[in-house]
């Protein structure tokens, strides 16, 4: 069942209650409804991708109540504070390097060293961040491949079942999603999806802005790309049926290899998708970081079942252990 809560001081209350215990909350914000989780943690990050019924994981943006919380979290820049100024809380997303200390987990940023954050419109959205006070991941409360609900019972339509709670804040202002920007490299502002904020506008306050070959949802996997995602120093072999002496182990279920393997990091040893999903990143690094330990040579996988959460962690692990491009240093 999935409550909905009206968008009145004890509704808010609750959807808090319910996020920070790790739970999923729905929220309307100035663009589209959000489908909320602790972007700290991992399990309700990997929540949201089952919930969407996604078949890859791609990075979420964070949302906070303010500029001041937001900015914790990355490395500003005098160009992102202007546009904070101007445009928060509004329909705009800043992508930046994460700040050392910041909470968010890699599931949320898939990896990346950088992370999108922005201050949604709405005094009861924004009631609803300050009272979590986490970062919250969000992406639209629809399924995977449908339209993004810009209502709460669009949100039901889609969601009824697999979230907690909706909080009712009626309909959307904008209806479309956020602009988002990277500004990584403070001298190249560049476009990564056009929406609520026009370019015009934008450009008016930064100057010219790039606009990359791509600009959608779907993250694109080019080798480029790829370099800039957390990928292990170790080189990865999937699905595998056996383990050597010198190979680390990512293990799935009540049988893992161990027995033959250095080391092993099991994703779930009750065999559960969305367990697995959010010890993804986490056994990854542990598994580099015990390289000169164990003189490791590798990683071997064992095979991950192809439904529900588990494409997508076949999806991430596939881009670790493509080849890496020239000059990536394995070391
Ligand atoms: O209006 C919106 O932005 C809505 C509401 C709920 O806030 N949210 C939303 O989230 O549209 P989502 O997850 O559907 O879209 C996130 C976008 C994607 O295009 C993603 O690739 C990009 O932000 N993104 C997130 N983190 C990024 C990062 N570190 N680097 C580059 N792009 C990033
Ligand atoms: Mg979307």
């Amino acid at each position: 069942m999935t409550e909905r809560l009206a968008a009145t001081p004890s509704g808010i209350a609750a959807a808090a209650r319910i996020l920070r215990d790790g739970g999923l909350v729905a929220f309307g914000t100035e663009t589209v409804y959000g489908l909320g989780g602790d972007a700290t943690q991992p399990s309700a990050v990997a929540h949201i991708f089952e919930a969407k019924n996604r078949p890859r994981f791609n990075p979420l943006i964070s949302h906070f109540a303010s500029a001041d919380a937001a900015f914790k979290q990355v490395q500003s820049n005098p160009l992102a504070q202007k546009l904070a100024d101007r445009f928060w809380p509004g329909p705009l997303t800043l992508v930046l390097p994460r700040a050392p200390g910041c909470t968010v987990s890699d599931l949320a940023a898939d990896g990346l060293p950088s992370i999108a954050v922005r201050v949604p419109r709405g005094d009861a959205v924004l009631a609803l961040l300050r009272a979590v006070d986490h970062p919250v991941a969000a992406p639209s409360a629809n399924r995977s491949g449908r339209i993004s609900p810009s209502d709460a019972s669009h949100v039901l339509d889609e969601l009824e079942g697999r979230i907690d709670a909706v909080l009712d804040t009626g309909p959307c202002a904008v209806g479309l999603e956020s602009t988002v920007v990277d500004l990584t490299n403070p001298d190249r502002p560049c476009l990564l999806r056009p929406g609520g904020v026009s370019v015009e506008e934008l450009e008016g306050l930064c100057g010219p802005i790039a606009r990359p070959e791509t600009e959608s949802d779907a993250a694109p996997l080019s080798p480029g790309r790829m370099l800039s995602h957390y990928a292990p120093s170790l080189p990865v072999r999937l699905n595998a049926t056996s383990v050597g002496p010198q190979e680390g182990l990512i293990a799935f279920g009540p049988t893992p290899l161990h027995d033959e393997a250095a080391v092993t990091w099991n994703l779930s040893p009750t065999g559960n998708l969305e367990e697995a999903a959010a010890r993804l990143f986490s056994g990854l690094r542990f598994l580099d970081s015990q390289r000169q330990t164990f003189e490791l040579t590798g990683l071997a996988v064992q095979p991950i079942p192809e439904h529900g959460l588990g494409l997508a962690i076949q999806d991430r692990l596939r881009r670790a252990a493509a080849p890496r491009p020239a000059g990536y240093d394995l070391t």
